[in-house]
Formats: structure tokens, sequence, C-alpha cells
């Protein structure tokens, strides 16, 4: 274990920590001086209708979203420029509201082991992980599906196996519920309330919001 790793184990260091944070999108402010800590083992659940930046600040805590003024600090390290959040995309999954911008494929297995190789597991270790995230989520025999080729509810498994082949400490998911059918949803919330992992969710899922939500966040209506 690195010595980052190890400082950022303590219980009182947030996992992920933001204070101040601002962000604008077409000069008009999403929202502004917002502060977010999240311990390990919270589950933080994002709330707001919709246009409320929900996606917004969580694509920007990792860096996909640039900030105009606040700091962000992810398992114990001040992140400020692609070079700092890069390596930690990984260890943090994101799981985004557009399964488009998160599937490559060609097929499902290639597309959830290709995190996993990135990661440096030789060829046959990424296969497995990916094989076994596709199982946790229940779409094992979708593994040698085109991508191009699933359903929205089948994208958004697909795409959460992803995230989980790369075995993340914290997930930052943006309604992972969405457009799955009952029992899919039922079955996600399972297996996150199991995985006992740290996470932010964005959501408006009623039922994912009373089963897994440790504490909760309101962003306002835009204005
Ligand atoms: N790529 C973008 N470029 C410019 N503005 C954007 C972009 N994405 C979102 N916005 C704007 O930023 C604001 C926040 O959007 P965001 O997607 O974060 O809301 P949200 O709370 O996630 O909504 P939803 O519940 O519909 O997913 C909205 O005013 C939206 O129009
Ligand atoms: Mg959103």
């Amino acid at each position: 274990m690195t010595q980052g790793a190890a400082s950022s184990s303590l219980p009182d260091t947030p996992l992920i920590e933001a204070r101040g944070l601002s962000v604008s999108r077409r000069g008009r402010t999403v929202f502004g001086k917002l502060d977010i800590d999240v311990h390990a083992g919270e589950r933080l659940f994002v709330l707001g209708p919709c246009g409320a930046g929900k996606s917004t600040l969580l694509q920007s805590l990792l860096g996909f979203v640039a900030i105009d003024a606040g700091h962000i600090r992810l398992l114990g390290r001040d992140c400020r420029r692609e070079a700092d959040f890069a390596p930690l995309r990984g260890p943090i999954g994101m799981l985004f509201q557009d399964s488009n911008d998160q599937l490559f494929g060609p097929t499902v297995l290639e597309d959830a082991a290709f995190g996993p190789l990135n990661q440096g597991l030789d060829p046959a270790a990424a296969q497995a992980r990916a094989i076994e995230a596709l199982l946790q989520v229940g779409i094992g025999d979708l593994a040698e599906r085109p991508v191009h080729a699933l359903s929205g509810g089948e994208q958004r498994l697909a795409a959460l196996a992803g995230v989980l082949a790369m075995q993340p400490r914290v997930l930052l998911l943006d309604e992972p519920t969405a457009s799955l059918d009952a029992r899919s949803a039922d079955h996600i919330t399972t297996v996150l309330a199991s995985s006992g992992l740290t996470m932010i969710v964005a959501s408006h899922d009623d039922a994912l919001i009373a089963r897994l939500a440790t504490r909760r966040l309101s962003l306002d209506a835009p204005r």
C-alpha cells in the first residue's frame, strides 16, 4: 500500500473532500461554494430536480468538468489538474448518466476488460475480472454481445460492470438504476448495498435512495 493510500484509510480522513466548489456552465452558476466530505462506508445521495447540477457535481469531482473555484481532495490527494485526476479514475469509479459516454466495445466482455487492462493486468486476469463483474450485475449471458446491440438497460448494466471490474474503493454513480426494469434495479440496489463501497450517487429512484442513502445533499432547482 502506498503512503497516500494508507493516510487516506484513517477513519477521520474523507475519501472525497471538496471545499468551496463552484461550477458554472455557459456563464450561469450551476452551484456555488459547495462543501462535501464523504468518509469510508458513507453513501451520499445527491438529489434535486432536472438541471439542478447533480451530474455536473459528480463529473467535477473527478475532473471531467472544470471548476471555477474551490479545492478537491480525493483519497487524501490534492487534485488540481488532469494529471492529478487521471490516476484516480479507477480507484474512484464513475458511472456516467449516459452509457454512450462510457461504453467503447467492441463486445461487452472486451469493454469490461478494458479498465483492468489499463490498470496493468495481463489479458487473462483482466478477462477474469470482467467476467466476475458481468456476473455480479447479472449479465454474464451478454458477454459476447456487441455493445451497440444492447438495450438501454443492458447498456446501463454493462457500463456498471466496467466500473466494478476495476475494483474501485469509491463509486460515483449517476442515475445507476435509470432505464432498468424493477427486477434489475432491485438486483443492482442489492449489489451496491452489499458491496460496502463508499459512494456518491445522483438519483431520482426513491427505492434506491431509501435503501442506500446514509446522507443526502439536495441541490436547488436551476434559476
Ligand atoms: N455539456 C454541457 N454543456 C453546457 N451546459 C450543460 C452541459 N451539461 C449540462 N449543462 C447544464 O448544466 C446545468 C446542470 O445540468 P446537470 O446535467 O448537471 O443537471 P442534473 O441535475 O444532472 O439533471 P438531470 O436530473 O436531468 O440529470 C443545466 O442547466 C444544464 O443545462
Ligand atoms: Mg444528471
